[in-house]
C-alpha cells in the first residue's frame, strides 16, 4: 500500500469514528455478545476488501447488494466509497439501535430490522425479491449448521445463477462447511491482517 492509500484509509477510520462513535456498536455487543462477536466493527481495511470482493463478485443486473449483519455500517460505508450508491444496498440487522444508527448514517438506505437467519421471511416482509451479491458478517461459526444452511439457501434463491455470498470470519476454516449444501463451493479470498483479530474472507458460490 502506498502513502496515498494509507492516508485515505486513516482518514476513513477517523471519519467512521466521527460518524458513529464506538458507543452504538459497544452497546450492541453488550446486548448480544454472541451475535455481535467483538465490541468493535471491522477495520476500514477489512471493510474495503470485503466491499471490493462483493462488487467484483456481483452479478450484473441482479438487484441490490444485500448486507447481512450490517452493524454500524463499516462495510456499507466501504461499498459507498467504492461507488455503490446507497439506494443500491439493502442492510439486514437484528439490533434495533444499530438499525437506527444505520438509518442516520446513510439517509435513504433500506434497513430491514429482522433475523437474517429467517432471510426469506425478512426479505418478503419488505418486498425485497432479488440481490446481485450477498455480504454476510453473521457469526456463522456460532450458528447451528441447519440455520446457516437455510440462510445461505435463501440468499442463493434471490440471486441470479452465478451469485455469490461473501462471508467473513475470524476462524481459519470456511465458517459454513461447503458439504452442507449440494454443489456449494467455498473459495478463500484472503486474510486481512489489519484487523483485530485478523479477518478471513470467503466467497461461496454454487456450481452447476
Ligand atoms: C461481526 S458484527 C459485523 C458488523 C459489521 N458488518 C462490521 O463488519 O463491522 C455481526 C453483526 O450481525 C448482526 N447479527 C447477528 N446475528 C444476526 C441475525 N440473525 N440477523 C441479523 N443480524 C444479525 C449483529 O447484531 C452484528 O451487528
Amino acid at each position: 500500500m502506498n502513502f496515498g492509500e494509507r492516508q485515505t484509509l486513516v482518514s476513513t477510520l477517523l471519519r467512521d469514528v466521527r460518524q458513529t462513535g464506538p458507543l452504538p456498536f459497544l452497546r450492541g455487543w453488550l446486548r448480544d455478545p454472541m451475535g455481535v462477536g467483538l465490541p468493535f466493527p471491522s477495520s476500514p481495511w477489512t471493510a474495503r476488501r470485503l466491499a471490493r470482493a462483493a462488487l467484483d463478485a456481483a452479478t450484473p443486473g441482479g438487484g441490490p447488494v444485500l448486507e447481512l449483519g450490517a452493524g454500524t455500517g463499516a462495510v456499507t460505508q466501504a461499498l459507498v466509497d467504492l461507488g455503490c450508491p446507497v439506494p443500491h444496498i439493502v442492510a439486514v440487522e437484528q439490533d434495533l439501535e444499530l438499525c437506527r444508527s444505520l438509518e442516520q448514517r446513510f439517509p435513504g438506505l433500506q434497513v430491514l430490522q429482522g433475523d437474517a437467519l429467517a432471510l426469506s421471511r425478512t426479505l418478503a416482509r419488505e418486498e425485497v425479491a432479488s440481490a446481485r451479491v450477498v455480504i454476510s458478517g453473521l457469526p456463522m461459526r456460532a450458528i447451528p449448521s441447519a440455520a446457516a444452511t437455510r440462510c445461505y439457501a435463501d440468499a442463493f434463491a434471490v440471486m441470479p445463477a452465478g451469485g455469490s455470498i461473501i462471508q467473513y470470519t475470524y476462524g481459519l476454516r470456511p465458517p459454513v462447511d461447503p458439504r452442507v449444501m449440494p454443489a456449494l463451493e467455498a473459495t478463500f479470498v484472503g486474510r486481512e491482517w489489519r484487523n483485530f483479530p485478523p479477518m478471513g474472507i470467503w466467497r461461496y458460490s454454487r456450481g452447476q
